[in-house]
């Protein structure tokens, strides 16, 4: 009975410091799925033996322990967490008990994704949003109003004559979007700030500044999925009940549905599934809740979940494991990158044995060491990442990861060039060899098909192909030689190369592989310059006095084009019949149609996020405003345009709705690549 004891202590105790980390301090030390393994195992035990349950069990409680520097806000409903499932399995044993305790052979169900973020609690009075919170313990929170009013998503005032009680609390999810997560590390990168490790801690660590202005800059978004109060206007089922909030303007989820059995639900968890990684924000499972509100009452409440709500969680893509070893690949440009070789972990369906640790900086950053424990997290399409180390208690670590000092791949010394080491060796590295080769023939610059990476690697390995040039001197009888080859492929291949040697101008350059020169940089340079020749000619400053280029780029172009290996190579694929088109050179300012002119958003275009509507009119020039003026010279107004398009009328500015404003943008944009 005492070891008993002491296990259920123990288990308290590390889901309480993990809560601690978690809610307080916006970190995690471990997986959400061994996190929800321990919680279960704690909730196992002490349903096995309710006498040693004790009231501040965590089970017993909502959360974790609000922030001290906010002022307490009491809840006036308490806000729930819910029972997290991971098997079909049991989301059936969950709508099998929900029948028995209803006696009904038939439930339906409301089911939406589980987006991950922060939950809080939004309060109208009259139609006026009057106070907003966090969900803190579940039952005292923060006050988060100052913050909440910065998310352009949450109206600060109802829809007028739409029929909400004139006392609403509202339960939704702050977070951010995956565009705007990415946008918000680049600019902390480039301030030299620290970088948040996923969306949910940016979203979390935006509505707990202190500063609203800071909480602005952030771009948080928000939905609402629960109706909390009682009022003669709620409607019998949550389905219509989210419907509602949204007649009275509250944004709410886009993807769920009513579900007339549980069937409908487990097909929705599969469709969300499946869509997950084409989602613009993340979500980490789909909630499945009784639809009556009638029955929700009925079958009640546990202390901290309620009894006719389910979290059927998607598999989790962050896992901990070891670091076997740590592997140094060389890129294209030479770049050396530190792999992490992991014991073989699955996360979220996938088995993973590598990460990625970027660069040397970032291993000494990180302080990933062989031996070490780690978490490691899949998003999406991206490589596996190293979130972080995970500290184990009584640990033998092994030493520091050094840096090497030769080049794995040719032995040339090395380079550092601020946080990233390059080979030396750039033309006897075999590896740049290869990586240049393979990025010439990507999609994205020439394009030439039949040319993958083992054949290049054969290529290079035979000594067949030294540089660019010598894929123009391969012939289909040498191919054929080759394993792999046919008479199709051989040809193939030998008519690809023919024809890559009329090439674009943009492309070209970007075939060239020239540090920091990509798709935008390239297609500048060629407006610009016009031909490869008056490229090749301009001096650093020449290349730096061009908009869009700054000191790294243009002295990236200038010390390529001053090698003369590289010109060397260049001449000889001319010699061999490559024929660089010359394209005809746009002044700078008709690349910019819209400078000196003013635009302000308003509405939902359908099509494009404002974040793009954005970006596109900057690129031509032109400049966002947040409001409308006298000088405001056009105003986008996508649907549900509120006062500005009114504004904009009475000030005669011109108006464009979606399909016009695309019109302009189309006719203003210089051809594509
Ligand atoms: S309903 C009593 N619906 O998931 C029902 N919650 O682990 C309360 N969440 O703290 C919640 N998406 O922050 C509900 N569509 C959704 C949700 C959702 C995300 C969060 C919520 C809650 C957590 C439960």
């Amino acid at each position: 009975m005492d070891s008993l004891k002491q296990r259920l202590e123990e288990l308290r105790q590390i889901i309480r410091r993990h809560d601690e980390w978690y809610y307080v301090h916006n970190r995690s030390e471990i997986s959400d799925a061994e996190y929800d393994k321990i919680f279960r195992d704690l909730q196992d035990l002490e349903q096995q033996f309710p006498d040693l349950v004790s009231v501040d069990s965590p089970t017993q409680r909502v959360g974790g322990a609000p922030l001290p520097q906010f002022q307490k806000i009491q809840h006036e409903f308490p806000l729930l967490s819910l029972d997290s499932e991971m098997t079909e399995d049991s989301v059936r044993t969950f709508d099998e008990r929900v029948r028995r305790e209803l006696d009904q052979a038939h439930v339906d169900y409301s089911a939406e994704p589980k987006f991950d973020g922060l939950s809080i609690e939004l309060t109208y009075d009259q139609g006026v949003f009057v106070r907003g919170a966090t969900r803190g313990d579940g039952t005292i929170g923060e006050d988060v109003t100052h913050n909440l009013r910065t998310i352009r998503t949450l109206p600060l005032k109802l829809k007028e004559d739409t029929g909400f009680p004139s006392h609403l609390v509202v339960r939704g999810e702050v977070f951010i979007k995956l565009h705007d997560f990415h946008q918000l590390n680049q600019r902390l990168t480039e301030a030299g700030e620290d970088t948040f490790a996923n969306p949910r801690n940016a979203a979390s660590g935006a509505l707990r500044q202190l500063d609203p202005q800071v909480t602005a800059k952030r771009s948080l978004t928000l939905t609402c999925y629960d109706f909390m109060n009682e009022g003669e206007e709620k409607p019998a089922v949550h389905f219509d009940a989210v419907s509602s909030l949204e007649s009275w303007g509250l944004p709410i989820p886009l993807l769920r549905q009513h579900c007339p059995s549980i069937k409908e639900a487990l097909d929705f968890h599969r469709e969300m599934a499946e869509q997950r990684d084409s989602l613009p924000y993340e979500i980490d499972g789909v909630v499945i809740k009784v639809n009556r509100f009638e029955w929700q009452a009925q079958l009640g409440e546990k202390s901290r979940s309620p009894r006719w709500a389910i979290a059927y969680k998607f598999p989790a893509r962050k896992e901990l494991t070891t670091v076997r070893a740590i592997a140094v690949s060389v890129g294209r440009t030479g770049a050396l990158t530190p792999i992490a070789m992991l014991d073989p972990v699955d996360i979220g369906g996938v088995t993973v044995s590598r990460a990625s640790l970027h660069n040397m900086e970032e291993v000494a950053r990180k302080d990933v060491r062989v031996g070490d424990t780690v978490k490691v997290e899949r998003a999406g399409d991206v490589i596996p990442d190293i979130v972080e180390r995970v500290e184990v208690a009584g640990e033998q670590r092994t030493d520091p990861f050094v840096p090497p000092d030769q080049c794995p791949v040719c032995q040339s010394h090395t380079i550092q060039e601020g946080p990233v080491l390059y080979c030396a060796g750039q033309t006897v590295c075999s590896a740049q060899l290869k990586g240049s080769l393979e990025h010439y023939v990507s999609k994205g610059a020439m394009n030439i098909d039949g040319l993958g990476k083992q054949t290049i690697a054969q290529f290079v390995d035979e000594g067949l192909v030294k540089d660019l040039a010598d894929l123009y001197v391969l012939t289909k009888e040498q191919l054929l030689e080759l394993e792999g080859f046919a008479e199709k492929s051989a040809t193939q291949l030998v008519e690809g190369l023919e024809k890559s040697k009329q090439a674009a101008l943009p492309r070209f350059l970007i075939g060239l592989g020239i540090r920091h020169v990509g798709t935008h940089t390239a297609k500048v340079l060629a407006q610009q310059y016009g031909s490869l020749g008056n490229i090749q000619k301009a001096s650093k400053s020449e290349l730096q006095a061009i908009h869009e280029i700054g000191p790294e780029i243009a002295a990236s172009v200038e010390s390529f084009f001053q090698e003369d290996r590289n010109l060397q190579v260049i001449q000889r694929m001319q010699d061999l019949g490559v024929h660089v088109e010359e394209i005809e050179v746009v002044a700078e300012s008709s690349q910019k149609p819209f400078i000196g002119k003013s635009f302000v958003l308003t509405g939902t275009l359908e099509g494009m996020s404002r974040e793009e509507a954005k970006e596109k009119i900057e690129t031509l020039g032109g400049r966002v405003m947040s409001s409308v003026s006298k000088k405001t010279d056009y105003a986008v107004a996508g649907a549900d345009a509120g006062s500005k398009l009114e504004k904009a009328q009475s000030l005669n500015v011109k108006v464009l709705n979606e399909s016009e404003f695309r019109a302009l943008l189309s006719e203003n944009s210089p051809s594509p690549l």
